[in-house]
C-alpha cells in the first residue's frame, strides 16, 4: 500500500486487530468529534436563540452531502432515522392506482424492510415475495415478476446475505416502462458502489449512513424523484413536513412541496451532523477509489480459496463490497480468524468480510493464512 493509501486509512479510528465489519458498522472518522463539537454543541452552548438556525443549516448540509454523493439535488432528500421508518412512511403515502394492488419484494431483502412491507396490507396492498431460490441478478426473474397488477417494487441494491448487486438499472427501466413505482434500498451499497441518481430510472430511494458511509446510527434518508413527490402523501407527518413549519396554525396543514413532507417532528440533529462529516469524507476520498481498493482486496481473498467456498458473486460488477465464504470446516476456520484478532460475522451463507479504505493488503494476508485448514 502506498503512502497515499496510509494517509486515507489514517483518517479513521481503527480498533485493535483487523476490522472487516463495515457491512454492519463503518469505522468512525477521526474528525467526527471536532465536527460534532463545532456544528452541534457549539451552537447549543453559545448561540441561544440562534441555535435552531444553526442546527437546521447542519441538516441542509446533510442533504447537500447526500446530493453530492448521489449526483442529485439536496431538496429531493429528506432525513429519516433509518431505512425501516423511512420505508414505512413511503408505504403509507403511495398513491392508489386502478387495478394495481401488488407490491413486489424478495425473500432476500433485509428482514426489517420485509416487516415494514408486510404492513402495506393495511393499506389494501398485497405483498408478493420473489423466493430466496430465484436468481435476482437475472433480468428474466424481474421481467416475469413485474406483471400488470404490480403497483410498486422494492429492490435491495446490494443484498446483506449474499452481497449480490441487483441490476437496478434494468429493473427500474422496466418499471418506468410498465407504470410501476420502483423503490430502492441502498443501505449496503451507499459509499461502496457509485450511484448516480440523475441517470437511474428509480423513483424512490431509502438508505442509511451507518455502513460504508461510516456515518454512525440514526442518520437515514429518503430520496424521491421530483415529479413523483406531489403524488405522495405520508400519514406520519409533523411540523417539519409543513410547507411553512413556523406558521403554527393548527387548522391548516399543507404538505411541503418537496421531499421534506416526509420529515415529521423535531429532528435528531446530532446524528445528521455526525453523518454529514463522514459523507463529506467519503465524497472527498471518492466512492470509485474506495470501491477499487475494496475490489483489489476482495480479489486476494477470493483467489485464496476454492470457488465452491465463495457464496458472494465472483464478478465485481455484480457485487457490493463484501466477500461471503462458507468453509467445510467452518467452525475451525472461524476460531482461527478470531484468534488472530480479526473481526467478522456470520450469516446464513457464511462469514462476511468487508474491506474498506482503512484496511490493507497485510491484513488480508493475515486473514487468508487462517483459511489453510479449509
Ligand atoms: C440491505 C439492508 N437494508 C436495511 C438495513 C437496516 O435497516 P434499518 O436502517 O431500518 O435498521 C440493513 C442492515 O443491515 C441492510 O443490510
Amino acid at each position: 500500500m502506498t503512502n497515499n493509501h496510509n494517509k486515507l486509512a489514517d483518517q479513521f479510528h481503527k480498533p485493535q486487530g483487523s476490522y472487516f465489519l463495515t457491512h454492519s458498522i463503518g469505522l468512525m472518522p477521526r474528525s467526527t468529534s471536532n465536527h460534532l463539537e463545532q456544528h452541534y454543541f457549539e451552537p447549543w452552548k453559545s448561540n441561544g436563540d440562534d441555535t435552531w438556525p444553526n442546527w437546521l443549516k447542519a441538516i441542509e448540509h446533510y442533504n447537500q452531502a447526500l446530493a453530492e454523493l448521489f449526483n442529485s439535488d439536496a431538496e429531493l432528500f429528506c432525513p429519516q432515522s433509518n431505512v425501516s421508518s423511512g420505508l414505512a412512511k413511503v408505504i403509507q403515502s403511495l398513491p392508489k392506482r386502478d387495478g394495481r394492488k401488488v407490491i413486489v419484494a424478495s425473500e432476500s431483502d433485509f428482514p426489517s424492510a420485509g416487516f415494514v412491507l408486510q404492513q402495506a396490507q393495511r393499506y389494501g396492498f398485497t405483498l408478493k415475495l420473489i423466493p430466496k431460490t430465484a436468481d435476482l441478478q437475472s433480468h428474466d426473474v424481474w421481467n416475469d415478476a413485474l406483471t400488470d397488477d404490480v403497483h410498486s417494487v422494492f429492490i435491495t441494491h446490494v443484498l446483506y446475505n449474499t452481497n449480490a448487486r441487483i441490476p437496478v438499472e434494468h429493473v427500474s427501466k422496466i418499471c418506468r416502462h410498465r407504470g410501476i413505482i420502483s423503490m430502492m434500498d441502498v443501505a449496503q451499497s451507499a459509499g461502496i458502489v457509485p450511484i448516480d441518481l440523475s441517470k437511474l430510472a428509480v423513483d424512490i430511494v431509502v438508505g442509511s449512513c451507518i455502513k460504508w458511509l461510516c456515518g454512525g446510527p440514526g442518520a437515514g434518508f429518503i430520496w424521491i424523484r421530483r415529479d413523483l413527490v406531489e403524488e405522495l402523501e405520508p400519514a406520519d407527518v409533523g411540523w417539519f413536513s409543513h410547507q411553512n413549519p413556523f406558521e403554527f396554525d393548527i387548522g391548516n396543514f399543507k404538505y411541503h412541496e418537496t421531499t421534506a413532507r416526509f420529515w415529521g417532528g423535531t429532528p435528531s440533529v446530532a446524528a445528521y451532523v455526525v453523518a454529514t462529516n463522514s459523507i463529506n469524507l467519503i465524497n472527498e476520498i471518492g466512492v470509485p477509489i474506495i470501491q477499487k481498493h475494496n475490489q483489489t482486496l476482495n480479489k486476494i481473498i477470493r483467489n485464496s480459496v476454492p470457488e465452491e467456498v465463495i457464496s458472494s458473486p465472483l464478478d465485481d460488477a455484480k457485487s457490493g463490497g463484501t466477500v461471503v465464504l462458507k468453509f467445510k470446516k467452518q467452525d475451525i476456520v472461524e476460531q482461527q480468524i478470531r484468534a488472530q484478532g480479526i473481526q467478522f460475522d456470520r450469516r446464513q451463507y457464511g462469514i462476511r468480510l468487508s474491506p474498506h479504505i482503512y484496511n490493507n493488503a497485510a491484513e488480508i494476508e493475515r486473514l487468508i493464512e487462517c483459511f489453510s485448514t479449509h
